[in-house]
């Protein structure tokens, strides 16, 4: 049992630093994850919160739910909230933590490889509001986040492969040889999970270590993400696609947005063409029709990542040299898709 990676959390639960632990958990890590935690920890006094899960709970509602647990419990600002779950739960659990009495310190155990290679980290908190992703949050650090992809056996192949887009787009931002795209594919995802999970979370705590608060250098992690979020929202509201997962949904920014960089940076299409090859063995592209680009522009207009109506975009002049802050025009982004739907 890897019991060193919980030295330092079970250091922190047992010494007097907390009034009270909460534990929040959805119905599937209540049910598969919880039980280890406690088994590793050897955690004893805590109160348990749960929520339901999936991305239509990361809203007001769910963040409302927590609140009202957390008070009546009485949760003070010395009580801790650990987020023990997938990339929605530590977005809405690290959000109720820091606005709850203007903040409670919060600790991520991710336990989806989305949730480990990307969202548990980084100090973006929040919660989806109206038709907008992620529209409402802060960021705060949580004091603490531990990867132990233990928790990975009992995640549903889909949900594991989900979490796979990230570890690609890490390795489209990282110069480091041994981390490149073209390393990353001589890897296998389930055999090489623990080094996966490791390196390419790396990737994205160096990123954000330069620039917190997103004011540059880190815009760089939205590769895959303009278009994908509004494929994502889009994949909610209408009945003309089925309901995508992020990591389906930023599968399609991905080779979308690299075709883009092919045309404005020369950004070698031969790499476009093998990223998105490489993409098909793990996700299905599901076709995307004229009627759909033009909804996902619109939408793509409201993110809350662009300046005025201009759409800022994130593009590749080769692997490991990405640009930020560049404007597309709808011309390029329609001719992307074409592209796509190949
Ligand atoms: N904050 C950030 O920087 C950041 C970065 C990337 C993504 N995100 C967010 O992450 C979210 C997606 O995260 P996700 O893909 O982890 O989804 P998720 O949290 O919905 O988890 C997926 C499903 O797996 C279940 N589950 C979780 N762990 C399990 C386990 N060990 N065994 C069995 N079932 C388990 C969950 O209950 C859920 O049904 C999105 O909301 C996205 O916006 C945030």
């Amino acid at each position: 049992m890897k019991t060193n990676l919980y030295s330092s959390i079970i250091e922190k639960i047992s010494s007097d630093k907390f009034s009270s632990i909460f534990i929040l958990v959805d119905e599937n890590t209540e049910q598969f994850c919880l039980k280890l935690f406690i088994k590793k920890t050897g955690i004893k006094s805590f109160n348990k919160i749960i929520i339901d899960s999936g991305e239509e709970n990361k809203n007001i509602d769910t963040c409302v739910s927590i609140w009202d647990q957390l008070n009546s419990f009485k949760a003070d600002r010395k009580s801790l909230l650990i987020n023990l779950g997938g990339g929605v739960l530590t977005d809405i659990g690290g959000f109720a933590a820091s606005t709850y009495l203007r903040g409670i310190k919060f600790i991520n155990i991710p336990t989806t490889l989305l949730g480990m290679v990307d969202a548990a980290h980084g100090g973006k908190t929040g919660i989806d509001f109206k038709l907008l992703k992620n529209q409402i949050g802060v960021f705060n650090d949580p004091l603490e986040v531990l990867l132990d992809n233990d928790y990975l056996k009992t995640l549903s192949k889909e949900e594991f492969i989900n979490g796979y887009a990230e570890v690609v787009k890490h390795s489209l931002l990282t110069d480091k040889p041994d981390l490149t795209f073209n390393s990353l594919v001589k890897l296998d995802l389930f055999n090489d999970s623990e080094y996966i999970i490791n390196s390419y979370s790396l990737v994205k705590n160096e990123i954000v270590k330069s620039d917190k608060y997103e004011s540059s250098i880190r815009k760089v992690l939205n590769l895959g993400h303009t278009i994908g979020h509004a494929v994502e929202s889009y994949s909610h509201i209408s009945d003309k696609i089925i309901d995508l997962k992020h990591g389906q949904a930023i599968v399609i920014g991905i080779i979308n947005e690299l075709y883009i960089s092919h045309k404005k940076f020369n950004f070698p299409l031969r790499d476009v063409v093998s990223v998105k090859e490489h993409l098909k063995k793990y996700f299905t592209l599901i076709p995307l029709k004229e009627n759909d680009m033009e909804n996902i522009y619109d939408l793509m207009v409201y993110d809350k990542k662009n300046e005025g109506s201009k759409i800022n975009f994130v593009l590749l002049k080769e692997i490991g040299k990405p640009v930020i802050d560049q404007i597309v025009d709808k011309e390029l982004f329609k001719e992307s898709f074409v592209f796509y739907n190949e």
